[in-house]
């Protein structure tokens, strides 16, 4: 069996947080942010709002998207680095909010590239006839786990969720079709992007350092490894699945840095026309970032089913990933 996107929804919590409220609060501008990062706003969730509450919103859309009922669902993979506790994990609850019943709901951390990887692992239960639809989330609260002393990643990120049906089909020739997926990791890098402290390997005490219990980035040494990973993850399945760059509609990367999605399009061949950005909004949402993209793009009426869509991403691990859509016939929700 074949794995199709059938229908998708997104949910951003309300709070638009501009580039001059946080030059207010930093030592930064908004000229600083959106020459370095091309964000000028980012929504964050307010307190008591967690991952799981934007997961659900974004799920039940997906929901409405596809024209399914909550009985129709097969099994939830929810990708997050910002879980709403360390244990257990948040797919449960969030199927269980959604009314799925019993149905297998785990979660998959792999950071900014979280989306790619539980999309490939939806589609691969659909292959293997696991299931029959999968909902694939993308969702994250990075304003929990931000440093409030630290500019940089502050002005960076931005919270919201994403969230894909996957059905199974027999063939790909219907617009929709999953055509392939690429993932990969390189863990010698796994101090680059981290939280260092509230794991087995460094529990949280009342004595560990504030500043270890945060988010953190090295930001200039991620960006390289951001342009060059993503970049061979999406040549390496474009050979795979046979398609040639100049027959890419639309390059969907990861809204990590404007900056980096320019230079991604060059490294690929991709005229930079066909790159979808909306970081300017939303920040880098990490998994959500993804599927963000994609509705961004769709209600701008950018895409026509059957249009060809490459996606990739890169985050802390390191890992990577990238997969390739044929945009189907829906509306995102
Ligand atoms: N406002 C003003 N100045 C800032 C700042 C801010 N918010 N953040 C950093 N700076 C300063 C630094 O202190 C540094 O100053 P110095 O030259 O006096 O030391 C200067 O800006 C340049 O810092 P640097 O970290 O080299 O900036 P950069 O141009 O590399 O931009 C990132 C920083 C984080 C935007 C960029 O490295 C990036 O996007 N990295 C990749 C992120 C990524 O790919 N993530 C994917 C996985 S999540």
């Amino acid at each position: 069996m074949h794995a199709a996107v059938i229908g998708l929804g997104t949910h951003l919590p309300p709070r638009l947080v501009t580039n001059g409220e946080l030059a207010a609060r930093f030592d930064t501008s908004d000229e600083w942010i959106t020459s370095r990062t091309g964000i000028r706003t980012r929504h964050w969730a307010e307190p008591g709002t967690a991952t799981g509450d934007l997961a659900t919103e974004a799920g039940l859309r997906a929901l409405k998207s596809a024209g399914l009922a909550p009985g129709d669902i097969d099994v939830v993979v929810l990708a997050t680095t910002t879980p709403d506790h360390p244990c257990p994990a948040t797919a449960p609850d969030v199927a269980s909010r959604l009314g799925l019943g019993p149905v297998p709901a785990y979660d998959i951390a792999a950071v900014c590239s979280g989306f790619l990887y539980a999309l490939a692992i939806g589609q691969a239960q659909i292959a293997a006839q696991q299931a029959g639809t999968v909902l694939v989330i993308g969702a994250e609260t990075y304003s929990t786990i931000l440093n409030p002393d630290d500019r940089t990643t502050s002005v960076i990120f931005g919270d919201g969720a994403g969230a894909v049906v996957l059905a199974a089909r027999e063939d790909t020739d219907r617009p929709g079709a999953l055509l392939g997926t690429h993932l990969g990791s390189d863990g010698a890098h796994k101090d680059l992007i981290r939280i260092p402290a509230g794991g087995s390997r460094y529990p949280t005490t009342a004595y560990t350092p504030e500043a270890d219990r945060y988010f953190t980035m090295e930001g200039p040494k991620v960006f390289r490894q951001a342009v060059v990973r993503m970049g061979e993850s999406a040549t390496t399945l474009l050979h795979r699945i046979g398609w040639v760059a100049e027959k890419v509609d639309h390059l969907v990367g990861h809204q990590a840095n404007a900056r980096i999605l320019t230079a991604l399009a060059g490294q690929l061949d991709i005229p930079v026309e066909r790159t979808v950005v909306n970081i300017d909004r939303v920040g880098n949402t990490s998994a959500a970032s993804v599927p963000l993209a994609l509705a961004h793009a769709a209600r701008q009426g950018r895409l026509t089913p059957g249009d060809r869509i490459l996606m990739t991403a890169f985050g802390g691990g390191l890992t990577w990933g990238s997969a390739a859509l044929t945009w189907p016939d829906i509306t995102p929700l």
